[in-house]
């Protein structure tokens, strides 16, 4: 996995480090110390006398770089101590660049790409005093009713932890002195996903043989790559709200991973602590959060007024508090702070300049997925049309593309579809244009004719339909997951036209779509694709780009059957094509009592519509020759699994190549597939690439019984191919050394 650690710095710095911090500490008072541990939202005027005062540690969301650079200089030197600022915004995928939402980047299956969207919003934010981004966010999603598994990395440890790891080396750059870097937060620990119906907030029940298998890993991946910092989740974990969660933020997080930087609570979810029914005040929620570890409090104010006493009152330990403020002091030191905590006015940064608009583009071209072609409909050929109606309340709708979480950009500094469209297009085809409806929600239909006329009239009928960005984000979740509104009428309005349609589809999650996949003829999704979405969704409609992004997450084929992952477990009764029963074929009044027997509903395939990995290109990939280097491996050994890629179609294309294993036998049950490594690579038509994976044997342990993290011996089956799917196998042992067969 490709993960660098952030420099760390060497050991005089280290020793400047300690000093300062702790000769800062021997000076602070009580109160400058539970100051530091508070973070406030942006009322410049009310807090330019706390942070006088030495009562404020961070400032959240003031992004006003005059006013900033104002506040840091009360801090550093108007307060008793001179200690800057903390400057927290939520920068989750880009600035006033906006890239695509992250599981739109996640579909790019690119490190790459992540990492340089991260540099990108750092670069832009740090121009702007902002030098803390709560991103990027790991939790694994497995519920797309969820609002904010558009902010996620989708529902895989290995990928997610890939990923994640790229973004953080964007954010936090080489030095995170740098004034181009940021401190970056890995968010919500943990197990947020598993918000029960992926109602935001909800509760959690998570075994802790799956937490640490599936919901920790990305944690502990970001934690050993030096993300700066970690953000509690706001949801109750078996029980204990993790704010207030000492087992999972002391225990696991400090002396288990041994993991020495700051941690911040969510957003005034220490005084929540009461509203989840595990405290009776502010103080015993004070109490609660501090011995948990939440070493910085979030928008609230229950440190600044509880800590006082607990600490009077011997019920917080001063060397506790100490080691909290230590953690603070050493993130404004490794960011430079102490030496210069403004944003000189005179770099003056060209945003949006036109090396950051090439790379959303890039990452929005990238990230894009296409899910069908049927007849090869796209690419369309500017030549081969004349005409073509583009439809749809997303089309045109600079705001509604950039997706969730974008407070600092300008929605008409985007290109929109549309207007793309008729750039790319000039005067050789007549573009033609109507919303259909009002927006995506809308279910009038007064739009309709005027829609289905001029798709009558054209060669070609370009949908551009979706979620508006509102419908996904936190607390922005949906019980349904289909096109919202009466979009789906609209498909089936315009298939009565006859003319072929191209649907393209902005979402924030994944969208059932078996209903309407019949009526279209190609199916681009596109995520929330941010600043560029309309060239990059041009250039991939009319072949200038070729499409090879891959479903960061499955895509269900009903509602019903969320929720739907590729890493399943087996079960004892796993269903089959050969056992399965339809509910039109089950006989009427039948003393049928074998309807299959197996895990599956009656009334839908037991399979996704689209599984996870899964992407189409405009060429055609073959996969073949996969061949491992050894059948038996001893523990402790490396692995090699090569196969043979051969572009067989018409166009030099990029493809993400994707290994994944089962471990057949395990103490405890394993999953059917897991991802464990990917590749993405070019070859040019007509050529074939031998793709290379190595495996050591470490990186097939799992938490046992035992919750020890192990590899155990015996067989593995191993897959090479284009999504989760794929069925080119080999197979491979792995056995004890000497020395363990005799202990
Ligand atoms: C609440 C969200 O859960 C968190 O992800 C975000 O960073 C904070 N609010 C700050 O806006």
């Amino acid at each position: 996995m490709p993960v660098k650690n952030v420099q760390p710095l060497n050991s005089a710095q280290n020793c400047d480090k300690a000093l300062l911090v702790s000769s800062l500490l021997s000076k602070m008072t009580l109160q400058e110390k539970i100051g530091q541990m508070s973070q406030f939202n942006n009322d410049a005027i009310k807090l330019a006398t706390s942070i006088k005062n030495g009562c404020v540690g961070s400032v959240i969301n003031e992004v006003d770089r005059d006013t900033i650079n104002k506040l840091q200089r009360i801090a550093t030197q108007e307060s008793r101590l001179g200690i800057p600022l903390l400057i927290g915004r939520d920068v989750i995928h880009g600035f006033n660049t906006i890239f695509p939402i992250p599981l739109g980047q996640a579909a790019s299956w690119s490190t790459e790409v992540v990492e340089t969207c991260a540099t990108i919003a750092a670069i832009e934010a740090a121009n702007n005093g902002v030098n803390w981004t709560f991103a990027p966010m790991i939790d694994i999603s497995r519920d797309p009713r969820w609002g904010r598994i558009a902010e996620s990395l989708g529902e895989d440890p290995y990928l997610c932890s890939a990923l994640g790891c790229a973004m953080v080396k964007g954010f936090q750059g080489e030095k995170l002195s740098d004034n181009t870097s940021i401190a970056a937060c890995a968010k919500h620990f943990a197990g947020y996903g598993a918000s029960e119906s992926g109602r935001d907030y909800n509760t959690t029940n998570i075994p802790e043989n799956e937490l640490r298998n599936v919901y920790l890993p990305p944690f502990k991946a970001l934690a050993d790559a030096g993300v700066s910092t970690f953000m509690a989740s706001f949801s109750d974990l078996n029980g204990v709200p993790v704010t207030g969660n000492s087992w999972l933020l002391s225990d696991i997080l400090r002396e288990e991973w041994q993991y020495t930087g700051m941690v911040v609570s969510d957003w005034e979810s220490i005084p929540q602590l009461i509203t989840h029914g595990f405290c009776i005040d502010r103080e015993s929620a004070a109490f609660e959060a501090c011995r948990a570890g939440i070493d910085m409090e979030m928008a609230s104010n229950t440190y600044a007024v509880n800590l006082p006493s607990l600490i009077k009152n011997e019920q917080v330990n001063p060397d506790q508090l100490d080691m909290m403020v230590t953690r603070i002091l050493n993130l404004k030191f490794d960011l430079g702070l102490f030496e210069t905590s403004y944003t000189e006015s005179t770099s003056t940064l060209e945003r949006l300049n036109s090396f950051h608009l090439d790379a959303a583009k890039k990452a929005a071209t990238k990230s894009c997925v296409l899910l069908k072609n049927n007849k090869k409909i796209l690419p369309l050929s500017k030549t081969q049309i004349t005409s073509l109606a583009v439809i749809g309340p997303l089309a045109d709708d600079g705001y509604e593309q950039l997706g969730t979480w974008v407070f600092d950009a300008k929605p008409n500094q985007s290109i929109t579809c549309l207007n793309a469209i008729k750039d790319y297009v000039g005067d050789s085809v007549e573009v033609k244009f109507s919303k259909g409806l009002t927006t995506s929600r809308s279910n009038n239909q007064a739009g309709f004719p005027e829609a289905t006329q001029l798709a009558a009239s054209a060669d070609i009928a370009v949908l551009i339909l979706g979620e508006e960005a509102i419908l996904s984000g936190e607390a922005h979740c949906r019980s349904n997951i289909n096109l919202p509104g009466c979009q789906e009428q609209l498909i089936n309005a315009v298939h009565q036209t006859g003319t072929p349609i191209v649907l393209v589809i902005m979402a924030g999650r994944p969208i059932t779509l078996e209903k309407i996949l019949s009526k279209v003829d190609a199916v681009l999704f596109a995520w929330h694709p941010g600043t560029m979405g309309g060239p990059a969704i041009t250039e991939l409609l009319f072949g200038e780009e070729c499409p090879s992004g891959k479903l960061p997450v499955t895509f269900p084929r009903t509602l019903g059957q969320i929720p739907l992952y590729y890493n399943q477990k087996n079960t004892g009764r796993p269903p089959s094509d050969a056992t399965f029963v339809d509910i039109s074929d089950i006989k009427v009044r039948a003393a049928q009592t074998s309807l299959g027997m197996t895990s599956t509903h009656l009334d839908t395939h037991f399979s996704p519509l689209f599984p996870f990995g899964f992407g189409l290109s405009y060429t055609k990939f073959e996969y073949k020759d996969i061949h491992i280097n050894r059948r038996v491996i001893t523990m402790g050994d490396r692995l090699k699994i090569t196969a043979i890629i051969c572009n067989i179609g018409h166009y030099d294309a990029e493809e993400v190549v994707q290994l994944y294993i089962r471990d057949l036998i395990g103490s405890v049950t394993r999953p059917v597939k897991e991802l464990k490594g990917f590749q993405r690579i070019y070859i040019p038509a007509g050529q074939s690439q031998q793709v290379v994976f190595e495996i050591h044997t470490d990186e097939l342990a799992f938490y046992n019984r035992q919750m020890k993290l192990k590899t155990e011996p015996g067989l593995f089956n191993a897959w090479i191919g284009s999504n989760s799917n794929t069925k080119l196998k080999t197979e491979f042992e792995i056995v004890l050394r000497q020395d363990e067969l005799l202990t």
